[in-house]
């Protein structure tokens, strides 16, 4: 077994700096709007991937357990599909990488050739992965990168020195708007070359009570997740935010065939947030929406596989026919 192998890198032009510089202007201008939004990746700190974790754990998040469920039944199936030769298995948006962990052990137990390089915004989801497959897999070659997605794939079109699988898994992709999507994916099928494959995770589309409940925990986990956004806004840009002026909503929008989470204040308020120099004004029942899971068809979901560039190789559902991981090759 070769030595113990980790890097955990940032993104040159992503220093802690630049990251915060960012934060403060899409705040600045998702504030300013008059449907006032803040991108959901900053949910993502040291205390919204903890949160993150918890939600993936609770009986109404099925997708976690579905997912599971679509990797173990086709794991092999993928293996050999992969074939032998070395490979750079690239995860966008690992998280705890709790379900990649099955990818990983099986590739493992039949010798195959890799090094695993989970990329995330969240530098301690990163760290806290990196540390924990160290620890169950001390042979693996680990190379992680904390930014977000965009640098993730500048960087990934500059690795040329073996066959690339890329994992976007848990519906990620959800978190996109369709135009989004389509953009993500032509710039990730442009960042690989062809013969390289991608492994994606979609939620589908099901009955609506399911969905709702799946972001609607009766432990209320899912609105502190949101809610973070207010308390990282307070931490690190000197925000006012009082969270009790808040509640955290979340509805299936039919139009849309998303769920739509927002956070609505509870009334009239001036809110200031210093490093911005600014103060911005909320109405009662005002929202502020804070993050969209998209669902999604099969049919759409070739459909956004053949716009991108790929052909579907094989689709792995789970029991239930809840979620798919698609395997596609890009073409
Ligand atoms: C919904 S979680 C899913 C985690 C994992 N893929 C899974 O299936 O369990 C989304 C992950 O993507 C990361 N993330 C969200 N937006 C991102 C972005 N724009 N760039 C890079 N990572 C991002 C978050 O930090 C988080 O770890």
């Amino acid at each position: 077994m070769s030595m113990t192998h980790t890097i955990i890198q940032h993104h040159c032009s992503l220093d802690a700096e630049t990251l915060r510089r960012q934060f403060a202007h899409d705040v600045l201008k998702g504030l300013s709007q008059s449907r006032k939004s803040i991108s959901c990746k900053y949910i993502y700190d040291e205390r919204g991937s903890e949160l993150f974790c918890k939600i993936m754990g609770l009986p109404e998040y099925y997708l976690t357990d579905c997912e599971k469920n679509c990797l173990e039944a086709c794991k092999g199936s993928i293996r050999e599909t992969i074939g032998r030769g070395r490979s750079n298995l690239i995860e966008l948006g690992a998280g705890d990488g709790i379900k990649t962990k099955i990818l990983i052990r099986n590739l493992l137990e039949h010798d195959h050739d890799f090094q695993y390089c989970p990329v995330d915004i969240s530098e301690s989801a990163v760290v806290n992965l990196s540390q924990c497959l160290n620890r169950e897999y001390p042979g693996l070659k680990i190379r992680g990168l904390v930014t977000d997605y965009f640098q993730g794939l500048t960087w990934l079109s500059q690795q040329n020195n073996a066959k690339k699988v890329v994992l976007f898994l848990g519906s990620n992709i959800g978190n996109f708007s369709p135009r989004e999507a389509m953009d993500f994916l032509k710039h990730l099928r442009g960042s690989i070359n062809r013969g390289d494959y991608l492994i994606i995770g979609f939620d589908l589309k099901k009955d609506i009570e399911t969905m709702v409940r799946a972001y609607n925990d009766a432990q209320g986990i899912t609105e502190q997740f949101i809610t973070n956004i207010l308390s990282r806004i307070n931490r690190e840009l000197g925000g006012e935010f009082n969270l009790d002026c808040f509640r955290y909503v979340s509805n299936w929008d039919d139009l849309s065939g998303a769920i739509k989470s927002y956070l609505v204040s509870t009334c009239n308020q001036k809110i200031h947030i210093r490093d911005l120099n600014s103060s911005f004004i909320f109405n009662e029942g005002e929202v502020v929406h804070a993050e969209s899971s998209y669902k999604f068809t099969t049919d759409q979901c070739s459909v956004m596989a053949e716009v991108a560039g790929f052909d579907v190789v094989d689709n792995y559902f789970d029991d239930r026919n809840y979620f798919v991981d698609s395997l596609w090759i890009a073409v």
